[in-house]
């Protein structure tokens, strides 16, 4: 049986730390928490949690501040990217140094694959990876789920569309490594040919779901029989120097555009997901859908980063 302490000075690097009892433990606490938040507002009493945003935020990083200061901590004023690293000093040294005074947590967000790891095995601080380059954001993940489970009561046997860039697209790696541990689950990819789901990944995941690979153009038809389309932006940021992504860019962005006609014949049930932000892929005109719940899972960040930080921070009891 999963209990609170089994949560206690966790590091979250990948969401393959947590087992399926553990994901439900965690949206059991979220739950109880955004039906009663105000019982919960003292929990965390003089926490502090230091920032290392490497990248740009604006949901990860408001959602854990909005959490953590709910919770009754802090979350420090501390911007990376005008830090001593612009004097040539490294990311080990900055750890090193910064765990000497006594943070509770760091939240890391970086360009490159496996820093929250590098991070994480330099100290005894909780770590959680807040998005590793193009590899994982399990706290989305935890989020993701959380907003599924809560629109369609289960996750075990559902119809997922994933579309988008699943090459660069960690949110999206995160969340089939994630389906991976339910039953039954159904995933059809989209994405252009460049920018197409690692096959090693996929290898990974083939015994225990089922995962099939489609062009754009047959997102319409497919949507039919779904009960998600989790929807993601081309991550040209991620492009590699030297690749032509502009001109590949501007091929597929005519394409890749969820319009309200395309969801005529879809079931009454289903939703429209997102991580956000949007670029292109969504038109506004979709807000006003009732399919559409993007900006809803984005508000179930909060709730579920709060539950992280309960459990990961030994909140006082209830
Ligand atoms: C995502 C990310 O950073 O990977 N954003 C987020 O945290 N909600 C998705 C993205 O940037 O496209």
């Amino acid at each position: 049986m999963v209990c609170k302490k089994d949560f206690l000075g966790r590091d979250i690097i990948s969401i393959n730390d947590f087992s399926r009892e553990e994901l439900e433990y965690l949206f059991g606490q979220t739950n109880k928490i955004k039906q009663n938040p105000s019982k919960f507002f003292h929990s965390l009493d003089g926490k502090i949690i230091v920032p290392l945003f490497f990248e740009n935020s604006t949901r990860t990083d408001l959602s854990f501040q909005m959490a953590i200061t709910k919770l009754g901590g802090r979350f420090l004023d501390f911007d990376i990217n005008t830090s001593s690293i612009n004097k040539g000093e490294t990311l080990r040294d900055t750890i090193k140094t910064i765990e000497k005074y006594e943070p509770d947590a760091f939240v890391l967000r970086h360009r490159q694959d496996g820093s929250a790891q590098f991070v994480a095995d330099l100290t005894k601080v909780p770590v959680i990876n807040a998005g590793d380059g193009k590899n994982e954001h399990p706290t989305q993940t935890i989020l993701d789920l959380y907003t599924i489970r809560e629109l369609m009561g289960k996750i075990d046997g559902l119809n997922i569309a994933i579309a988008g860039d699943l090459k660069y697209g960690r949110t999206t790696h995160s969340l089939v490594s994630a389906l991976s541990n339910y039953n039954n689950c159904n995933i059809h990819l989209f994405s252009p040919d460049f920018l197409k789901f690692p096959k090693e990944k996929i290898l990974e995941h083939q015994d225990s779901i089922q995962i099939s690979e489609h062009g754009l153009s047959e997102l319409e038809e497919v949507i039919r029989e779904c009960d998600v389309l989790y929807m993601t932006r081309i991550q040209r940021e991620r492009f590699p120097e030297g690749f032509d992504g502009e001109q590949e860019y501007k091929k597929i962005v005519k394409s890749y555009h969820l319009v309200p006609e395309m969801l005529k014949n879809v079931y009454p049930h289903f939703k429209i997901m997102h991580p956000l932000p949007r670029v292109e892929e969504i038109d506004v005109r979709v807000d006003k859908s009732p399919c559409s719940y993007y900006f809803e899972e984005a508000g179930n960040g909060m709730w579920t980063r709060m539950a992280e930080l309960y459990l990961i921070l030994g909140g006082k009891n209830e």
